[in-house]
């Protein structure tokens, strides 16, 4: 095969491929992938019938244009292998201007009974206004109660894009709450900031999604936008557990099992090497780490893994952390010249005279390169030098070394191995460098 065909072979193959090769958002045969725009993977499913358990049915409500996937009363934004992101509640109090509340919202969830949590590492409690102050509680088998407390004087002192206690401020959750609420409170019932701040919010999301703004203070639609994220497990055993009833057990081919971080249960992760829906058989599809070459030679894919090789004109392993790929000149020897001994004080003149030998033996057109007689000729007549050194021809072909000795001269010490191409500048650059390196 010459090598032109070779690589069409190889990049058609590599396409088809790539075209099986899954993104974990498949679902169980004959359920529908999709509600609007929420992509729903296996466990998750509409349906009894499409989801792992009832905890992890979708019901996609159709009365609105596109659809929206609700679990329970939460309006899922996105489902994932490990996480679901639901749409968050916002917490208002409204004052008018004699203080009098004229509007009240006061958040509260629970997710008691479910394998979902709120995520303590992604999510914040975040609180807006400039005389507001919000408590916070959850109770599961832990009781916790926080909160924070916002307060500033004039609309001037609020710098937008930092949370820190001038109008706005953040206070996380603990880890495995499963139940959260929170209360909007003020201290001089917005009767000083009226003018600017009527409102005061809270509202528990992902933490680095939400950049403070004082606009917000009068306009507060977008803030339902941060979603909030819970985490979920699959079961509500431990790995150990569960994987003994296999007929139950989660964890399809090619994946493995690991406990959630909140501990409620367990979830799957496809094997290194693979990718694709963990909870479906045959979910789990190897990766062609191919697609784009690891290596410096050759790559063959394998199941969960890859091998590097050389093309058959050189030689190596075939990666690029190894020895890589040296090409094999068949009509042309690489040329190792094994140089021993330190140059003697002011022989420069001879050394480039030498330089200049070895970029001739270097020289790509065969009949411009001296024999090896004539280069012991040639170098016995550069006198003065008492150290020895040899040339070695290396024949390719056979992968054996003929040695000649040469009579040779000083010059630093190294193996400098060179091939056709760039031999002849790498060898001059190495004796310039040892050369001007102090002794
Ligand atoms: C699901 O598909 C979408 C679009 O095809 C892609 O952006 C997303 O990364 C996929 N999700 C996973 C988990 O592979
Ligand atoms: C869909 O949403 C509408 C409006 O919120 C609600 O009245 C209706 O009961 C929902 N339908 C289902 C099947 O949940
Ligand atoms: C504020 O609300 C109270 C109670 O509803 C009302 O009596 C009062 O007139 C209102 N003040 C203003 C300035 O609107
Ligand atoms: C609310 O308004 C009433 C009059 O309608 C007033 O007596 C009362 O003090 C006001 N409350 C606050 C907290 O300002
Ligand atoms: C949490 O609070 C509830 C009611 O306030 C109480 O019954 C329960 O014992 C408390 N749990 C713990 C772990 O303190
Ligand atoms: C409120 O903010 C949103 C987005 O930041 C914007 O699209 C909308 O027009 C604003 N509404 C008002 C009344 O300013
Ligand atoms: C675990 O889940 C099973 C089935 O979903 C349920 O019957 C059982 O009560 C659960 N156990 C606990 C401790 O929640
Ligand atoms: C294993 O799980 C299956 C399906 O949930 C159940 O029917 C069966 O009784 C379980 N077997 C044992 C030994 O628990």
């Amino acid at each position: 095969m010459s090598s032109e065909l070779f690589v069409l072979f190889l990049l058609l193959w590599f396409r088809v491929e790539s075209a099986r090769a899954t993104n974990g958002n498949e679902t169980l045969p004959g359920c529908q992938p999709k509600c609007g725009n929420v992509i729903i993977p296996y466990p998750f499913g509409i349906g009894a019938k499409c989801s792992i358990d009832s905890w992890a049915n979708i019901n996609c409500n159709t009365t609105f244009d596109p659809p929206k996937p609700f679990i329970g009363d939460y309006e899922v934004v996105q489902l994932s292998q490990t996480e679901v992101r639901i749409k968050n509640f916002v917490a208002v109090s409204c004052y008018n201007q004699s203080g009098n509340l004229t509007d009240q919202v006061f958040t509260s969830m629970s997710l008691v009974g479910t394998p979902y949590t709120f995520s303590s590492t992604k999510n914040i409690v975040t609180v807006l206004g400039c005389d507001t102050m919000v408590l916070t509680r959850g109770s599961n088998t832990l009781n916790y109660s926080s909160g924070c407390i916002s307060i500033c004087d004039t609309k001037e002192n609020v710098i937008d894009g930092t949370c820190s206690g001038i109008g706005c401020c953040e206070t996380s959750i603990p880890k495995g709450l499963q139940e959260f609420y929170a209360l909007v409170g003020t201290i001089y019932y917005h009767t000083k900031v009226w003018s600017f701040d009527s409102c005061g919010y809270a509202f528990l999301g992902e933490q680095n999604m939400y950049s403070f703004k004082a606009s917000d203070f009068t306009n507060s639609s977008h803030l339902t936008d941060i979603p909030l994220v819970l985490n979920f497990a699959v079961g509500n055993q431990t790995c150990k557990q569960a994987k003994q009833n296999s007929t139950a057990f989660a964890c399809k081919d090619n994946s493995y099992c690991y406990d959630s971080v909140d501990h409620t249960g367990y979830l799957c992760s496809c094997n290194e090497g693979y990718e694709g829906n963990p909870y479906l058989k045959q979910g789990c599809q190897d990766v062609n780490e191919c697609n784009n070459n690891p290596c410096k030679g050759i790559c063959t894919n394998t199941q969960g893994g890859y091998s590097c090789s050389c093309p058959d004109d050189s030689y190596g392993d075939g990666t690029k952390e190894g020895t890589g790929c040296t090409k094999r000149n068949k009509k042309i020897p690489v040329i190792q010249l094994t140089l021993a001994g330190i140059v003697n004080e002011g022989k420069t003149e001879q050394v480039h005279a030498v330089a200049e030998l070895a970029k001739r033996c270097l020289n790509f057109k065969g009949e411009e390169r001296p024999s090896m007689k004539e280069v012991a000729a040639e170098l016995e007549g550069l006198r003065g030098f008492e150290k020895h050194a040899s040339v070695q021809k290396v024949n390719e072909e056979s992968r054996t070394r003929e040695s000649e000795s040469v009579d040779l001269y000083a010059i630093p010490s190294g193996v400098y191995s060179v091939d056709s191409s760039s031999g002849q500048y790498s060898l001059e650059k190495k004796m310039m460098r040892s050369m001007n390196a102090p002794r």
